[in-house]
């Protein structure tokens, strides 16, 4: 495969090794692998409680109006400000809102690429939650902690493994909260999979995989018609098709990552060492710009052009010794996939048709299966389901509308001056994986060293992810 030298080769001395570095967004990996210092522990730490969360939204594209409905489902979110360089999109999350909650009447932000800015500035705002494209998280989160609010990014939470540390630097030296949403953690069998292995189901974990796997290119036509009246929006997004020129690795690994390293206990008990990872090549996205140029002149100059691989495999291994696999394939027609596998020396699980083994004889069966998972749902599902039933919200439109349990527990962890379950620090480490895998992906699979953005806290730190929710649990859901 050609490698884009003008976007993004460069060389730097690795002593003995001499290897070419190719690092995707200009981060001088060797340099910052390193642990730093730690300046104050944000794991663990709960902020003081906020009675009332005010909240500012940055990106009412197709999740943030999603969110924007998710955050006013809860009991004590007040949504203060809306921001979005589309004004249309901004007004129609505030018609929604008007319509359907009370409590809210936020004031729009549309005048230019930095209005916000301005959201962060105002002092009647304590979260600001961002959903832009991926290159502007770590600045607006940065900004926001700066000017003494906490944030709540999407994934991922910088784009540079520079970009990380100083989210983490920022977080520990303002003492505010970095949560970045990554809803597989309590989705679906994560949290009752968590729970087992607390429980020492699996005994000593051995093996996870994670994966995003998610064909954003073949299985619907919405994804490439572009939307005229929208900006020229179209499903794929443009500016994610963007990331996908010139780059190749793991661009998107939390969803698979998140629940695996919380199996893992990394950042508390056991961190990441090294990793490896390799790419195949691109098979569908360059022949799908042939395709889609032919109807659409927009999608020209994108023919030609090198993309990401369809298949990067990851592969991690940590200090205990364990080993992870993450795949990220979202161009291949194939069923999607994220937590995919935890595997132990008592037992392993595995998704898509969820089952559990604990021989080589087979798996067990469908019965026990359920009756065995049912035993184990934790607290944490249990009573946001409860909270979910007595609010009888209904089922929304869309799937991000739909307040996830991830969201309900950030807001009561602020509400009720908890530890966060993601904290800065997982945040870091799970964006982390891209430019590493990037570059490792470039340089024929090389290993490199995994940062540790706890300063080597990790050793000392308390278990996160309180699934039997000894704390809070106390917001309702409207
Ligand atoms: N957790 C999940 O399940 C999930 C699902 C979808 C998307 N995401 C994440 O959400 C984020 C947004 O993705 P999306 O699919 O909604 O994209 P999108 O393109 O639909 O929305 C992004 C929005 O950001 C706005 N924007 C761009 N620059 C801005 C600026 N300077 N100031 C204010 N607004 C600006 C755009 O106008 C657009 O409306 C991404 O990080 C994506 O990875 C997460």
């Amino acid at each position: 495969m050609k490698i884009n030298r003008k976007h993004f080769l460069k060389v730097i001395g690795l002593g003995t090794t001499g290897m070419i570095v190719n690092d995707g967004r200009g981060d001088n990996l060797a340099a910052l692998a390193d642990s730093r210092a730690q300046q104050f522990n944000m794991h663990g730490y709960g902020a003081p409680k906020l009675d009332k969360v005010r909240v500012g939204i940055i990106g009412v594209g197709e999740r943030g109006s999603g969110t924007v409905v998710r955050l006013a489902s809860l009991q004590g979110v007040e949504i203060k400000a809306l921001c979005d360089v589309v004004p249309h999109r901004v007004k129609s999350s505030y018609d929604l809102l008007s319509k359907e909650f009370s409590g809210h009447n936020p004031q729009s932000y549309s005048d230019n690429q930095q209005s916000w800015k301005q959201v962060c500035e105002r002092e009647d705002i304590d979260l600001i939650y961002i959903a832009t494209p991926w290159n502007l998280h770590a600045t607006i989160a940065i900004y926001a902690m700066k000017h003494d609010k906490h944030v709540y990014t999407e994934l991922p939470v910088g784009v540079t493994i520079e970009e990380c540390w100083k989210v983490v630097e920022t977080s520990e030296t303002t003492r505010k909260h970095c949560f970045m949403g990554c809803g597989s953690c309590h989705d679906g069998m994560s949290a009752t999979i968590l729970n087992m292995a607390r429980h020492g189901y699996f005994g000593e974990i051995i093996h996870g995989e994670g994966h995003y796997i998610h064909d954003r290119v073949s299985n619907n036509q919405q994804r490439w018609q572009r939307d005229k009246n929208n900006n020229n929006w179209f499903g794929y997004r443009p500016w994610r098709l963007q990331e996908n020129v010139n780059r190749n690795g793991n661009l998107y690994p939390a969803h698979g990552l998140g629940p695996v390293s919380q199996i893992m206990d990394l950042n508390y008990g056991d961190k990441m060492n090294y990793l490896v990872s390799i790419s195949s090549g691109d098979f569908t996205m360059s022949h799908k710009m042939e395709e889609i140029s032919a109807i659409d002149e927009y999608f020209k100059p994108y023919v030609g052009l090198d993309f990401r691989g369809n298949m990067n495999t990851t592969i991690i291994r940590t200090q205990r010794g364990r080993t992870i696999m993450l795949q990220h394939d979202i161009s291949s027609p194939r069923p999607g996939l994220r937590f995919d596998m935890i595997s132990g020396n008592k037992g392993i699980y595995k998704a898509r048709p969820d089952r559990i083994a604990n021989s080589h004889d087979g798996w067990l069966s469908e019965g026990e299966f359920n009756q065995l998972t049912e035993k184990y749902v934790p607290e944490i599902t249990r009573k946001f389901n409860e909270k979910r039933r007595l609010a009888n919200t209904g089922q929304r439109n869309r799937g991000y509308e739909q307040v996830t349990a991830s969201d309900w527990r950030l807001i009561d962890c602020l509400r009720n001056g908890l530890p966060l379950e993601m904290d800065v620090y997982d945040a870091a480490l799970w964006s982390a994986i891209t430019p590493l895998s990037e570059w490792s992906t470039a340089n024929q699979g090389a290993s490199i060293k995994v940062p540790d953005f706890t300063g080597g806290s990790w050793e000392t730190n308390k278990r996160g992810m309180d699934v039997a929710i000894q704390s809070g649990g106390t917001t309702n859901l409207v």
